[in-house]
């Protein structure tokens, strides 16, 4: 049979597919302009001598049975029956920039849909949908989509992390064989986020080719760039099963997670621009689209220690301060005085709230704010009521003894009386009080997560997505925040329920410039909760001054953490100071463009968020470290109008000083700093500014505005 192609097509990317009599991905590259179908006949193969004598695609559900003999996208069986399928297309569809194939293998009983979407935004969805046609199961192993990518991308960027400390980048060279990220916690993890990037040799923030995927699943996950001994690459991703944990009834169809996928020539500056415009576009809605309002939460600030009187002195102090989303946290449910019990009681402390919570809230919204309360559903701690009244609740492997974390075990939520239980509970708090917004917890990973003595972790994954898209629906104007002790719970489906991220648990500006910039790769500043905390950080101890803390909040959704009335006057200033630098930038920051630039020391950290008309950027340049050379530097400004002039301002900075004034790093300062200057686009991104020679932990805040 003669070959089909369909090619799905952007500005930004293209790809390209053979459909009969089987579907193959043949290219995903940049957007080609004179492309037709019949070029698509100069990838045939030769066949090499010394393996099979046939061509061996990787197809869209790479199956092993076509001679792959490599990490194939389906695994499973009937009874040990029918577990090396094969499937022919029998359909295919394409209407504007969306593609879905069907295809068949008879002799398995097996079908398969698959789903490809190409954004203008340049970012491509996959998903698989697997159907099984015959009466007796069919043992789903493995599901996962498969992306070809390019001979040439051989150098490999992915994240790991740990509780306080996400987001970390590393990177391989991969030559041979696989790079596999497995992730059994349950929850999309701190450790293991569900992303890879791929690229040219040495790819850099600004520079070369970049192929970058992201797992839009909340659960366990499975990633990997495998490299085929003839040389072929591809990715591939999928939600990971247990033992035993996923069958198909006749009829029934699994659908795998979607792959998000982008492709850029210009670094990763390009495949974040990509992703994030593709969330703006499709996927973030924020109620009446109002702007990110600045947040107070109270965890930091008095963690368990609720005082009805006291929380409404710190809004009275927090709407001083601009302040604008006032957010009580854990602590206000009864029997929650420390993190050892009450999980699973949601009901109001009346000994700290005697009034009920309906005083603190009119408080809090006479002042000009919303109201926020944080919730950990999932969870039950031994010592609760609940657990008392429903032992037989947890989320457990019968005859087994259950670990607790952080004190605590999970609800089943494939239990209807549990789902129910938590409707209902849920419905009463956000139903019975003015909430404008939700901090919802996850504190503890899955372990031996059972349901009726099976596996139940991908279920657990699903209800908790039922519960939340139920309760989007009922209270439609209520915003959600993602919390898993911090960044344990970001991914793209969750973000599809929920409207901002708590990037971390760890307030320390200094870790925070590397956990935010990891995040940045795939979120936009908006979604990334951003908080200035204590001069004295709770997680690491070290001290930052204000200007620090508060200007690397300041690209995100930012709050602040802490005890207002306890702050100094210094503090205060500085937190008015930098809540109003927000407030007056972040129009730009949660619409414009990221850039993160490549500097020669790997200690200066610098980004920046350019308007999409390029008449405005606002750039931060931090130095994380005691700097490697004498002198900084050249900054040179990415996204501008190179014919444009723009002039270049010091927003703000930490008390720059000369040695001769009682500074200690420079005798004189940078000449633009001393007198102003306007320069063309194109000068600011070939030549640049010379930086100051700043401390370690410090940053400064520099704009650009078009002035013809
Ligand atoms: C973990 C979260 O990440 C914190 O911000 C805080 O909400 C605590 N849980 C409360 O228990």
């Amino acid at each position: 049979m003669e070959p089909t192609f369909h090619r799905l097509t952007s500005q930004h990317g293209d790809l390209v597919l053979r459909t009969e009599s089987f579907a193959e991905i043949v290219y995903f590259g940049p957007h080609l302009q004179h492309f037709t179908a019949q070029d698509c006949l100069s990838l045939g193969r030769p066949v090499a001598n010394g393996r099979l004598d046939i061509d061996t695609p990787i197809t869209l559900a790479a199956e092993l049975g076509g001679g792959l003999f490599s990490s194939p996208g389906i695994e499973g069986h009937r009874n040990g029956l029918d577990a090396s399928p094969i499937f022919t297309t029998c359909q295919v569809e394409q209407h504007g920039q969306t593609l879905v194939v069907t295809s068949e293998d008879r002799e398995a009983g097996l079908r398969l849909t698959s789903e490809i979407q190409l954004a203008d935004s340049g970012v491509v969805q996959i998903r698989h949908g697997l159907s099984n046609l015959r009466a007796v199961a069919w043992q789903v192993d493995r599901l996962a989509v498969t992306l070809p990518v390019a001979e040439r991308a051989r150098d490999v960027m992915a994240f790991h992390g740990r509780w306080t400390r996400e987001f970390q980048p590393h990177r391989i060279a991969l030559e041979h064989d696989s790079f596999v990220i497995e992730n059994r916690r349950g929850r999309t993890s701190h450790e293991h986020f569900p992303a890879l990037i791929t690229g040219t040799s040495g790819f850099s923030e600004q520079q070369g080719e970049v192929w970058g995927v992201h797992l839009g699943w909340s659960g366990n996950h499975r990633l990997r760039c495998e490299v085929k001994s003839d040389g072929r690459r591809y990715l591939q991703a999928e939600a990971l099963y247990l033992s035993g944990e996923m069958a198909l009834a006749e009829g029934e169809t699994l659908w795998t997670p979607w792959l998000y996928a982008s492709y850029s020539a210009t670094g990763l500056n390009g495949m974040s621009q990509q992703f994030h415009r593709f969330l703006r576009d499709e996927v973030i809605r924020f109620p009446d689209n109002k702007a990110r309002p600045v947040h107070l939460n109270t965890w930091e600030g008095i963690y368990f220690n609720h005082n009805p009187h006291y929380i409404m002195q710190m809004a009275s102090r927090a709407a001083e301060l601009g302040v604008e989303r006032f957010i009580i946290d854990d602590g206000w449910f009864r029997g929650r005085d420390h993190d050892r019990a009450a999980l699973g009681d949601w009901y109001l402390d009346e000994t700290k709230y005697p009034d009920g919570l309906a005083p603190v809230i009119s408080h809090v919204k006479s002042l000009g704010m919303e109201f926020g309360i944080w919730v950990e559903p999932e969870m039950i701690n031994p010592d609760s009521d609940l657990y008392r009244a429903h032992p037989d609740w947890v989320l457990k492997l019968p005859g087994y003894q259950q670990a607790t974390g952080r004190y605590q075990w999970v609800l089943d939520l494939s239990n209807p009386q549990v789902y129910a239980f938590l409707l209902d509970r849920m419905t009463w708090l956000l139903g019975e009080h003015a909430i404008d917004y939700v901090k919802w917890d996850m504190n503890r990973e899955l372990v031996q997560a059972g349901h009726n003595g099976k596996a139940a972790a991908d279920a657990q994954t699903r209800h908790y997505y039922r519960l939340l898209d139920e309760l989007n629906q009922r209270y439609p104007h209520i915003e959600f925040e993602s919390c898993a002790s911090g960044g344990g719970r970001i991914d793209y489906e969750v973000l599809k329920r929920c409207h901002r991220f708590w990037a971390s648990d760890n307030n320390d500006a200094l870790e925070r410039n590397t956990i935010q910039r990891g995040m940045s790769y795939f979120f936009p500043p908006e979604v990334m909760g951003a908080h200035i905390g204590n001069r004295y950080c709770h997680a690491t101890f070290r001290q930052h001054s204000i200007e620090f803390r508060g200007l690397t909040a300041l690209f995100g959704h930012l709050g602040i953490e802490l005890d207002p009335i306890k702050a100094d006057a210094d503090e205060s200033a500085g937190y008015q100071r930098y809540v109003q630098l927000y407030k007056q930038w972040r129009p730009l920051l949660h619409t414009g463009n990221l850039w993160r630039v490549d500097m020669p020391d790997a200690a200066t950290q610098v980004q920046g968020v350019v308007s999409c008309d390029k008449a405005t950027g606002l750039f931060l340049v931090s130095q994380l470290a005691m700097p490697d050379y004498t002198l900084a530097g050249n900054l040179r400004f990415p996204g501008l109008d190179p014919a444009a002039r723009y002039q270049v301002s010091l927003i703000d900075h930490p008390n720059i000083r000369v040695v001769s004034e009682g500074g200690h790093t420079m005798r004189q300062l940078p000449a633009w700093m001393s007198s102003a200057m306007t320069l063309s686009g194109e000068w600011l991104a070939q030549a640049g500014l010379a930086l100051p020679v700043l401390d370690p932990e410090s940053a400064i805040l520099l704009s650009v505005k078009r002035i013809c």
